[in-house]
């Protein structure tokens, strides 16, 4: 076991202060990381404040993890001291199972352990994620973080980047597909890129009027307020595809009236209940509502590639680790551009 010190919280709605955990020894198939940087995702936030009921105290988030690596465990062949690497929401699955043979390892049929707040496979643990000087990860979660890629950059790939990456190409998003996102926070921006860079015709839909301006330098095409009913009508049935990043409970049917024949809203902010969604919405256009949970390892793999060669960044706030109750609290108002990182050298 290794001591180390990070930031989590200890109940809920309180502050994140620092805190030692240990760290596992290694197994034959595991790697150390020295975290460099960790993205700052709203889902920490939720876990942080036991939004979904589900949190074990005391809670160290952090699942947007870039660092190198500092040993091996025995049997791993892919990693060696000093390599450029990388860690998102999952820590392990069965590896065995129909969805981990697809590649789909967040639908993993025997549960997946997620980074922070599952509970390790071996000893049944809970698990600590990034906000914190280092990690040990079994080397099949472990992600290569190419040579182009500023590692400054890499984090907030690996779950705002990946999470949107997945439903885009599962969708076939391509040259002029008509995609709207409803939300300018970190999956949104990232979202804005992705679709432009493959082509998209690309609207925001937010409730901040003063995001439009990003929105258009982000790529996006086309602006909308949310609360602005006459702008919406006018957009009514005119998209293919639209992601939902709204962290909480709403109401879709306003935008699942903006979808054309056979497109689909996907959800992927909202994990908890929403407000009654009208048929009659859905069967016009034969339109489809579905969700999308994170991505599997290789198509992470494949998102840090397509950014590297296409040099599509997210767009970084550099923080220190003791700003990060600060950070939290501007999320809340919506006050994101467009990624909270944390320098973890701030940590000491
Ligand atoms: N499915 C998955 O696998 C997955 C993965 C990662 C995160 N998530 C979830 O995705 C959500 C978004 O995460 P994030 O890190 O992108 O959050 P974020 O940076 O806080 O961005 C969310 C954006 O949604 C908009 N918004 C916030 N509250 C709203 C409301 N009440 N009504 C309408 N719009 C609202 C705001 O954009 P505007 O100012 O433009 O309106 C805000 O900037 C979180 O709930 C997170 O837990 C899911
Ligand atoms: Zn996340
Ligand atoms: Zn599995």
């Amino acid at each position: 076991m290794t001591d180390c010190l990070c930031y989590g919280a200890t109940e809920a709605r309180a502050d994140l202060t620092p805190l030692r955990i240990a760290r596992r020894a290694l197994r034959d198939d595991d790697v150390a990381i020295t975290i460099a940087y960790c993205g700052v995702c709203h889902t920490d936030m939720h876990f942080a404040h036991n939004d979904w009921g589900s949190t074990v105290f005391p809670c160290v988030p952090g699942h947007e993890i870039v660092g190198h690596v500092s040993a091996v465990g025995s049997a791993v062949s892919r990693y060696k001291v000093g390599d450029r690497v990388a860690v998102g929401c999952l820590v392990d699955s069965c590896q065995h199972c129909a969805a981990c043979e697809d590649g789909q390892e967040p639908h993993c049929q025997h549960g997946t352990t997620p980074t922070y707040n599952g509970r390790d496979r071996v000893t049944g643990d809970i698990t600590h994620g990034g906000y914190a000087q280092h990690i040990v990860v079994r080397e099949q979660f472990v992600l290569r973080v190419p040579e182009a890629l500023d590692m400054r950059y890499a984090g907030p790939l690996l779950c705002a980047g990946i999470t949107v990456w997945s439903p885009l190409r599962q969708y076939q998003v391509g040259q002029g597909s008509r995609v709207a996102v409803v939300g300018l926070g970190g999956l949104g921006h990232m979202a804005v890129k992705l679709a432009v860079a493959l082509g998209a015709q690309v609207t925001v839909i937010t409730t901040s009027p003063g995001k439009a301006d990003d929105a258009r330098a982000l790529g996006a095409h086309q602006v909308l307020l949310s609360n602005d009913a006459q702008a919406m009508a006018a957009a009514a049935n005119g998209f293919d595809l639209i992601l939902d990043t709204i962290p909480r409970t709403h109401n879709v049917n306003p935008y699942l009236m903006l979808l054309g024949r056979n497109g689909t809203l996907v959800l992927v902010g909202a994990l908890e209940p929403l407000e009654p969604i009208h048929g009659a919405l859905l069967a016009r256009n034969n339109r489809s509502i579905a969700g999308s949970l994170i991505g599997g390892l290789e198509q992470t793999q494949a998102l840090l590639a397509f950014c590297a060669e296409h040099g599509v960044l997210p767009d970084c706030e550099m923080i220190r680790i003791q700003d990060i109750n600060q950070a939290f609290e501007r999320m809340t108002r919506n006050d994101v551009k467009y990624r909270f990182v944390i320098d973890m050298a701030s940590l000491g």
